[in-house]
C-alpha cells in the first residue's frame, strides 16, 4: 500500500468517525469518489437531466478561438482535480501549451488519464502530480519558468462553502504565481426545477452515487450499514444558493462501523454534498476574494453555465 492510500484511509476513517461518534451527520463530498463513485459520476455526466458537463464541454469547443486570443500559446496548463481529464483536449487544442500538469489526489486515475491524453498529444510534455490541491502544490521543476494557466472545470468549486472556496483560490494563486491565469467553470443559478432534476434524476443514478458512500464505509471501514434503509434527498437552499444532498434513513436502525455501534432514528439525515450555484457577480466577487482578477467570461445561450478567465495580479493598495 502506498503513502497516499494510507493517507486517504486515515482521513476517511477520521471523517466517518466524526460524523457518527459526534453525531455531526455530515461527510465531506470528496469521499463520494472511490472507484465505483467515480464510475457513477461519469454516468451522471451523460444523464439527460445533468446539463453541466454537456454545457461546459460545448463552451470549451465553441470558444477555442477566444481562448487562443485571451490566453495565448505556450503556457503550462495546470489542471486541478483532473479526474478523467475528458474536457482537457478541447482546451489543449485551443491554447497549444508547452506542458500539461494534471493534479489529482488519486494516483491511479492520474496515470491512466495522462496516458490516454499522451496518445492524442504525442509531443506534449505531461507531468502528472499526485497531490491534494486543497493545499499549495509543489509544481514540477520542468514548468518552473513557463507562464501558467490553471484549469478548474466542472464547477467543482461549487462543492465548497464560501470560506473554503476562497482558501482554495488563494492556494491556487500561491501554486501558480503572479501573472498566472485561471480558467474556471461555474454552474449558474437557474430555475429551481432544472436544478432539482439535475441532482435527482429519473433513472436514479445520482441516488446510487450518493448511496455508494454508505457502501464504501461498509467496504473500507468494516461497516454493516443497512444501505437499503436510506434514500437520496436533493433540496434547493435558496438562502445559500445551493443544492444540498442528504442520505435520509427511513427507519430506526442500528449498525456498527469499525467495531463501534451506532443508532439512527427514522428521518435522520446525513449531509453528504453541497453544490453551490453562482450569479456572475457572486462569481467575480469570489474570484477577487481569492486574489484573482476576472478578465472575461463565456456563457451558453440559456446562461446555465459560465467559464471565467481570471488573472493573478500583484496586490495593489486600495482605498
Ligand atoms: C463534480 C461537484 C461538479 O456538484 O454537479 C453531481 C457533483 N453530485 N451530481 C456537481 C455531483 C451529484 C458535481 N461536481
Amino acid at each position: 500500500m502506498d503513502m497516499t492510500t494510507t493517507l486517504i484511509d486515515h482521513t476517511f476513517r477520521k471523517d466517518v468517525r466524526r460524523c457518527f461518534d459526534q453525531q455531526a451527520y455530515a461527510l465531506p463530498a470528496r469521499w463520494l469518489y472511490d472507484r465505483r463513485g467515480s464510475e457513477l459520476f461519469e454516468d451522471i455526466t451523460e444523464l439527460p437531466e445533468y446539463y453541466p458537463t454537456r454545457t461546459e464541454t460545448k463552451l470549451l469547443r465553441d470558444h477555442s478561438a477566444d481562448f487562443a486570443n485571451a490566453i495565448g500559446k505556450g503556457r503550462a496548463v495546470i489542471e486541478f482535480g483532473s479526474g478523467s481529464s475528458t474536457k482537457t483536449p478541447h482546451l489543449l487544442r485551443a491554447v497549444e501549451p508547452s506542458a500539461y500538469v494534471p493534479i489529482d489526489i488519486s494516483g491511479e486515475f492520474l496515470e491512466h488519464s495522462a496516458a490516454m491524453l499522451q496518445d492524442d498529444f504525442p509531443d506534449l510534455p505531461i507531468h502528472p502530480v499526485e497531490a491534494d490541491f486543497m493545499k499549495r502544490v509543489e509544481l514540477p521543476d520542468a514548468v518552473a519558468d513557463l507562464p501558467k494557466l490553471g484549469f478548474f472545470p466542472g464547477s467543482t468549486i461549487g462543492n465548497m462553502i464560501a470560506r473554503t472556496s476562497v482558501d482554495l483560490l488563494r492556494f491556487m494563486r500561491e501554486t501558480l504565481g503572479i501573472g498566472a491565469q485561471l480558467l474556471i467553470g461555474l454552474d449558474r443559478v437557474k430555475e429551481q426545477q432544472v436544478l432539482i432534476d439535475a441532482y435527482d434524476d429519473s433513472a436514479g443514478v445520482t441516488a446510487q452515487f450518493s448511496l455508494n458512500l454508505l457502501d464504501r464505509i461498509n467496504r473500507e471501514l468494516d461497516g454493516d450499514i443497512p444501505v437499503d434503509k436510506f434514500r437520496h434527498v436533493a433540496i434547493w437552499n435558496d438562502d445559500y444558493a445551493r443544492i444540498e444532498i442528504y442520505l435520509e434513513v427511513q427507519d430506526d436502525v442500528s449498525f456498527s462501523i469499525d467495531g463501534t455501534k451506532h443508532n439512527l432514528i427514522s428521518g435522520q439525515r446525513i449531509h453528504i454534498e453541497n453544490s453551490h450555484k453562482f450569479g456572475l457577480r457572486d462569481a467575480r466577487l469570489m474570484l477577487r476574494a481569492g486574489g484573482w482578477t476576472p478578465l472575461c467570461d463565456w456563457s451558453d445561450e440559456r446562461d446555465y453555465f459560465t467559464l471565467i478567465l481570471a488573472e493573478a495580479h500583484p496586490y495593489k493598495h486600495a482605498p
